[in-house]
């Protein structure tokens, strides 16, 4: 039978997303005051899931979690992931059934500066989280955010989850790590196989560069060019040729809930690792990026650093494959590059230039333009 497309409309239009899982469900994030777990539990929010947040107190000022007031939509402890008995006396009394762990030192540049504690907070801070995970029975579906850096990069083909783990800077390395102790955790006590001897769906979640409104982190490049344009000065762009799979953040956060989802739902068949990256990995490069975002703000320049000082060594391409999660979880990306960097920068202009601009508004009217986008295709939902 073919459905016209009024019918397809009506359909998409009766979905709740995420076949309404989330709603009354309790859930965990660690790494909610940072970008992306502010997305996230607002997203968590708007589903209607009871969440408690777990991480150290924003680091930047502004930031999307002051900005939205996101402690008024979950219930937020600040804590330490190296205070192993914190975290996990939390997560008891907690009663999680989902756990989204994010909380990490997500900077290259500063893992060189930090390389003791970007493992100890990546690698250690994983480690305790599993743990932690493991002494919580009512965890049904835990989902462990790494990075797309967390490949041996081989010069720029597209990466699929069975390509080789490794890592030259410290980042990508602690990443590539949490992802071992990941498929440790997962082979000597969750094996799908014997699931029912145990309950839990173990996977992990390696997405690309994101974007988006509200982020404030140093060295990461729409954030530079906003801060620097909001004030009227020239953004630094440091690696103009860098080819990033560049994504809006709800794009892989989309794909964290399809996948937890799962996790409740097939419990065995989805306790994996899966790619979320932009659609047809175009190569787009930092350069390309930074100019739509200096038409859509309005016009605002940048420029290259001087040569001949020391350059920390960043992967030059990045292309992920992530044809397994779109043939397996239906999970296909909403907004393609030119749309992201126009509702990033439309995020910022709103904060930079709105007199009582209201961010948590905002982001809500984001997150339904999004699923909006994505009723095209009402079977992703
Ligand atoms: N932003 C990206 O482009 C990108 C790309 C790929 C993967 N990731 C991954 O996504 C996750 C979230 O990244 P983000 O961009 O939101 O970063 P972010 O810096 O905005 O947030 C990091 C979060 O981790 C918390 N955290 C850091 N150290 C901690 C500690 N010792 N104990 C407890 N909490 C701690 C922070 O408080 C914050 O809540 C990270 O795991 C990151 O590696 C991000």
């Amino acid at each position: 039978m073919v459905l016209g497309t009024r019918a397809l409309e009506k359909m998409a239009m009766s979905r709740v997303p995420f076949g309404g899982v989330f709603a009354g469900r309790r859930v965990f994030v660690t790494g909610h005051t940072g970008f992306k777990g502010s997305w996230l539990c607002l997203w968590l929010h708007e589903l209607g899931a009871r969440v408690v947040g777990y991480a150290l107190a924003p680091d930047t000022k502004p930031s999307l979690f002051q900005a939205m007031g996101v402690d008024r939509l979950v219930e937020s402890h600040l804590g330490d992931v190296r205070d192993f008995d914190r975290l996990s006396g939390l997560m008891r009394r907690a009663k999680p059934e989902v756990v989204f762990h994010l909380a990490a030192q997500p900077i290259v540049r500063l893992s060189y500066r930090q390389p003791v504690e970007t493992f100890a907070v990546n690698l250690q801070g994983t480690v305790h989280l599993l743990e932690a995970v493991r002494r919580t029975p009512s965890v049904r579906a835990c989902l462990v955010v790494t990075t797309d850096k967390c490949y041996e990069n081989r010069a720029g083909r597209l990466l699929t989850e069975t390509d080789r783990l490794g890592g030259h800077d410290p980042y990508s390395a602690s990443k590539a790590c949490a992802e071992l102790a990941v498929s440790s955790y997962r082979d000597s006590f969750f094996p799908p196989a014997q699931f029912g001897r145990h309950k839990l769906s173990l996977s992990s979640a390696r997405a690309g560069n994101v974007i988006g409104g509200g982020d404030w982190a140093g060295d990461r490049l729409l954030p530079d060019c906003m801060r620097a344009w909001a004030r009227g000065a020239a953004a630094l762009v440091r690696n103009p040729d860098s080819v990033r799979p560049w994504q809006h953040a709800l794009d892989p956060i989309a794909g964290y809930l399809h996948l937890a989802r799962r996790q409740l739902r097939r419990p065995k068949a989805h306790a994996e690792a899966w790619n979320f990256g932009p659609a047809s990995a175009p190569n787009v490069t930092a350069a390309e990026i930074v100019r739509a975002a200096a038409s859509a703000w309005g016009g605002g320049k940048w420029r290259t650093p001087r040569r001949g000082g020391v350059r920390l060594r960043e992967a030059p391409a990045l292309r992920l494959d992530s044809g397994k999660a779109r043939r397996r979880l239906g999970w296909h990306p909403i907004f393609g590059t030119a749309r992201a960097v126009a509702e990033t920068v439309r995020w910022y202009r709103g904060f930079y230039r709105e007199r009582g601009f209201d961010a948590l508004a905002f982001s809500r009217s984001q997150i339904q333009d999004f699923l909006a986008a994505g009723r095209a295709r009402p079977w992703l939902w």
